[in-house]
């Protein structure tokens, strides 16, 4: 199962056994990661999944669709690495995949 690394905004690393076809967010919420709420559960609806995709990561995850794009207004402090994490999607490619969790959502 590909596995899934957040890092926390203190510099704590967590990783996961992530089933492919679940996206970050669900993988994140179901081992309870800090930092990741996920309160539309998923619909790109309220930003509080946001994630930073580590650099060596960004060309695999790919870009956010316009929806996203429009959701990540809502997120603070976007940078150009920002993500929804709900709009991730597990495939055996990102196994490995790091990403970062901001010190606190939207
Ligand atoms: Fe709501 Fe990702 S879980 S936008």
């Amino acid at each position: 199962m590909p596995i899934v690394t957040y890092i926390d905004s203190s510099g704590a690393a967590r990783s996961v056994d992530a089933a492919p076809g679940a996206t970050v967010m669900e993988a994140a919420v179901r081992h309870a990661i800090p930092e990741i709420l996920g309160d539309c559960g998923g619909a790109c609806a309220c930003a509080t999944c946001h994630v930073y995709v580590d650099e060596e990561w960004i060309d695999a995850v790919g870009e956010p669709e316009p929806m996203e794009e429009d959701m990540l207004d809502f997120a603070l402090d976007v940078r150009p690495t920002s993500r929804l994490s709900c709009q991730i999607r597990i495939t055996p490619a990102l196994d490995g995949l790091v990403v970062h969790t901001p010190v606190r959502q939207a």
